[in-house]
């Protein structure tokens, strides 16, 4: 059995100044150890409010978190938030360093990893996020995908065992995107990381392991993307439909379609099957 690498309880929580609205409304559910969880759902429904609580940089009013199987408390957090790397919706928000190159080291300096290592792991991470024929620029000169690229490398450069991305991927166009994602997916496997990713991005939802949805503050569901992108309910989940679905329906008075959610290759093989 896989072990759960974090739990989450009953969180609630409310923005000071906020009204008398509970943002996050008895939020429960677990990620295991070596999981791909995305999280999907509706602008506001409470997903960027729930990452910020596990990496501790806001405090539930009530319920608990689990971080490793210890519970997260105002004397462990500093700690705990060392297992996690957290991605920002907002790149230009999280750069420290004057170069492209700084910036990923910096994370690795304050953890005092010594020089020849801080360079190969830097080296590696840019070059793992394209982003390496950079290395000498001004982060705040680039594209906003080029600094969701460097952001994330800042991250993998720390080998952390949680990753969190918030959206992180949503300026880079969809091939990059789906390239940067896969290959955060290698790395993931190769180093028994655990990723929370936070997305509108069906593509990577595909690659999932699970898919939480989230609503007015609730964990909606908990499903497989197959199971999520069979629901009828999609666009009230404030999720587009898969490419495969729209070329199914287009094709639903001429061909004779199984059912449910399929892949585009599964789609492909019924399309040569009932020519
Ligand atoms: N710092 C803040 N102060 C007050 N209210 C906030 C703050 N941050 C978020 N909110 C409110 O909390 C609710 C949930 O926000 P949150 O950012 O968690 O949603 P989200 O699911 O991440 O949405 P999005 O898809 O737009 O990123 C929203 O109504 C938002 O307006
Ligand atoms: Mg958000």
């Amino acid at each position: 059995m896989m072990k759960n690498i974090i739990e989450v309880r009953n969180l609630k929580y409310k923005y000071e100044n906020e009204s008398e609205q509970y943002i996050l409304n008895d939020v429960t559910f677990h990620v295991k150890q070596g999981e791909w969880l995305s999280i999907v759902g509706h602008n506001g429904s409470g997903k960027s409010t729930t990452v910020r609580l596990i990496d501790g940089l806001l405090e539930a009013e009530s319920g608990e978190i689990f971080i490793a199987g210890d519970r997260l408390t105002a004397e462990n957090v500093w700690e705990k938030r060392r297992h996690i790397g957290m991605v920002f919706q907002n790149p230009d928000n999280q750069f420290v360093g004057a170069t492209v190159e700084d910036d990923v080291a910096f994370g690795l300096e304050n953890q005092g990893i010594d020089h020849a290592t801080m360079v190969s792991r830097v080296t590696e991470a840019l070059e793992i996020v394209g982003m390496k024929e950079f290395k000498d620029r001004e982060p705040a000169r680039l594209s906003g995908g080029q600094k969701q690229r460097v952001a994330i490398a800042g991250v993998v450069a720390l080998r952390p065992d949680i990753i969190i991305l918030d959206e992180a991927t949503s300026m880079l166009d969809p091939e990059g995107r789906l390239d940067l994602i896969q290959t955060v997916k290698r790395i993931k496997d190769s180093h028994n990381m655990t990723v929370i990713s936070i997305t509108h991005d069906l593509d990577e939802v595909a690659l999932s392991d699970r898919v939480l949805v989230m609503k007015k503050g609730r964990v909606e569901s908990s499903s497989t993307a197959k199971e999520l992108f069979s629901r009828s309910d999609l666009e009230e989940l404030g999720l587009d439909q898969p490419f495969s679905n729209q070329v199914k329906v287009s094709l639903a008075e001429d061909f004779d379609l199984p059912t449910g959610y399929l892949t585009e290759k599964e789609l492909q093989e019924s399309l040569w099957e009932s020519l």
